[in-house]
């Protein structure tokens, strides 16, 4: 009979974790059915032989992989070797606390189609990170929230830990690269519901992290493969566009009104007015081209007035990075003008996709 619960654990080398592993998971989950799978790329250590041995008294199992790597294929091939209604997701190294399972648990009945046990609500956190591996995470997570809308409906995209009902996966194409599974099963499955739990991300005790340069750069291209599959390259490719007309509206009106109107160079009113007539057209462009698909999310007027706002918080944002990278501190002037660019057109992205097209 199939298990309620199924536990996707993946692993490589991970032979010093699995007893105390499989000890607390059992101790945290007694009162209810479940199964544990260990997927397995073939580790060089004692790994496979701890899980054997295990079997006797768990119930718990593990598949070894002999001719593929990678944490998120190995998740999917263990989606695929369950059948449990309920899937958890977790690593084998004790960073994810097994004590957390039964509230991941419990959000599901409540309701929830994904539970993801989140480093960034209220009452979650890493213990002892560095700077650098915060700041990475940090910038990885807003890099997702960016590009692909769809993982905002969570805070922690990038969890590792996580629970879902097998229903949302069940037409899914999944094709992940990298490490993080959970961005591939919220952007490729089909859920309304999606909530957090916190927990704290424990400092590893035996073995180490298989996190490296290589994965961190994967995962861009894991990113770039979804915005593809998703059209989300293709419309932040029209948003662009879209902009790069804005500036030759802003141009034309201004010569026009210069030129021909009458006004002269130093008005400011000139430049107001260029520029308030190619934020219109932006819109306008961007109502059309760019968001055909979300025009629902709220009155045009209103939508237009969010695009308005947005786009002159936009530049000044421009002009602050301005001040700070070519005043403060002394970058190259056309350097800090491109930088400052870039940054209010994702600054105008992330907050339009967010604000004015939902
Ligand atoms: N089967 C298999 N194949 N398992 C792997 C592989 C692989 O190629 N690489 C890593 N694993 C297993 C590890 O054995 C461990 O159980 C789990 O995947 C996580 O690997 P770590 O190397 O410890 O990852 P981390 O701690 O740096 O990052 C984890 O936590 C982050 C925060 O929740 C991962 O879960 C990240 O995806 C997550 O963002
Ligand atoms: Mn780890």
């Amino acid at each position: 009979m199939s298990k309620a619960i199924s536990i996707i654990i993946p692993t490589y080398n991970e032979g010093g974790n699995i007893v105390p592993l499989v000890g607390r998971i059992n101790k945290a989950m007694s009162a209810y059915d479940y199964e544990i799978l260990f997927v397995d790329d073939d580790s060089k250590d004692d790994t496979a032989a701890n899980v054997e041995k295990l079997s006797k008294t768990y119930p718990v199992r593990i598949v070894v992989r002999k001719n593929e790597r990678g944490l998120a294929s190995a998740v999917v091939h263990g989606i695929l070797n369950t059948t449990g209604q309920k899937v958890l997701v977790m690593d084998a190294d004790l960073q994810h606390p097994p004590e957390v399972i039964p509230s991941l648990v419990k959000a599901l009945e409540d309701g929830a189609d994904i539970v993801v046990a989140s480093r960034y609500v209220e009452g979650g956190g890493c213990q002892e990170w560095g700077l650098f591996r915060k700041l990475v995470s940090r910038v990885s997570t807003i890099i997702a929230h960016v590009f692909l809308p769809p993982t905002r409906s969570v805070n922690d995209p990038m969890s590792g830990f996580f629970m879902f009902d097998r229903k949302v996966v069940e037409n899914a194409k999944l094709q992940p690269r990298g490490y993080k599974i959970l961005l591939e099963i919220l952007m490729e499955g089909e859920f309304k519901k999606a909530v957090e739990v916190p927990y704290t991300f424990v400092t590893r005790d035996q073995g180490e992290s298989k996190l490296n340069i290589k994965q961190q750069l994967e995962y861009i291209r894991h990113i770039y493969s979804l915005m593809r599959r998703k059209g989300e390259l293709w419309r932040f490719i029209k948003f662009c566009l879209v902009g790069a007309s804005g500036i030759g509206v802003n141009f034309g009106i201004f010569a026009l009104l210069t030129r021909v109107g009458g006004m002269k160079e130093t008005d400011f009113l000139a430049l107001a007015i260029a520029t308030e007539v190619a934020i219109i057209t932006n819109f306008i462009l961007n109502d059309i081209f760019t968001f055909r698909d979300r025009r629902s999310s709220g009155h045009f007027l209103t939508r237009l007035l969010k695009f308005n706002v947005i786009c002159v918080a936009g530049a000044l944002v421009q002009a602050g990075v301005y001040a700070l990278l070519y005043h403060a501190i002394g970058i190259h002037d056309l350097v800090s003008y491109l930088i400052g660019i870039i940054i209010a057109t994702l600054w105008n992205y992330l907050l339009n996709t967010w604000i004015t097209w939902r």
